[in-house]
């Protein structure tokens, strides 16, 4: 695939079953995120690649921020259930790191970039995905479970599989609606 193509055509997909990326594939995707922007080389990211029963142990965390803060029995008994609508769940993270001249959003920005990167290079190599957040990306017993500080974040959630769809032909944007051009 053309890096132009992909670029022009990137679209999520939120049925996602196995394969999952592994092996070659996997490192190359992982690789891809570590090629992000990175303002003074602080790598303020970090992954946490969850599969098989890796996705029960997210569920698990799930299901404990979703008692710790009390939530009804039905969002309780669902939170274990939505790390299995992939084989793959990687876990973008930023690692904050003060530093004078890179302030936080721009850790941030980085570490989104480095998701993004991965989302990329899954579809690079023939796999789909969706970036998803919802109210666990900002839990603080979530955030706990996975060694987070608090100054870090997490970015996304990248559901990672192959989607038995076809990808939808998005509408295409207008350039001119959201570009203004000096000269
Ligand atoms: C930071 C971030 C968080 C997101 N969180 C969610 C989410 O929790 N649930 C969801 O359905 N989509 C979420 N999305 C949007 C999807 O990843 C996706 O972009 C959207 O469904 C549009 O599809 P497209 O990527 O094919 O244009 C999020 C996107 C970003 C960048």
């Amino acid at each position: 695939m053309q890096a132009i193509d992909l670029l022009l055509n990137r679209s999520s997909q939120p049925r996602l079953q196995l394969p999952a990326p592994e092996g070659n594939d996997l490192e190359q995707i992982l690789q891809a995120g570590l090629r992000a922007p990175d303002h003074k080389q602080l790598t303020p990211w970090k992954f946490i690649v969850c599969k098989e029963q890796g996705l029960d142990k997210l569920g698990e965390i799930f299901v404990q921020a979703a008692v710790e803060k009390g939530a009804e029995q039905t969002f309780i008994d669902r939170a274990s259930q939505l790390p299995k609508r992939a084989p793959m769940v990687v876990i973008g993270i930023c690692k904050y790191t003060e530093k004078e001249g890179v302030p936080r959003v721009e850790q941030i920005c980085s570490a989104a970039c480095a998701l993004h990167d991965v989302q990329l290079a899954a579809k690079a190599l023939g796999f789909d995905s969706i970036w998803r957040t919802g109210s666990y990306a900002l839990d603080k017993h979530v955030k706990q479970s996975l060694g987070l500080a608090h100054e870090d974040e997490i970015i996304g959630f990248l559901y990672l599989g192959t989607s038995p769809l076809k990808a939808i032909k998005k509408p295409e944007k207008n350039t001119a609606d959201f570009v203004d051009v000096w000269q």
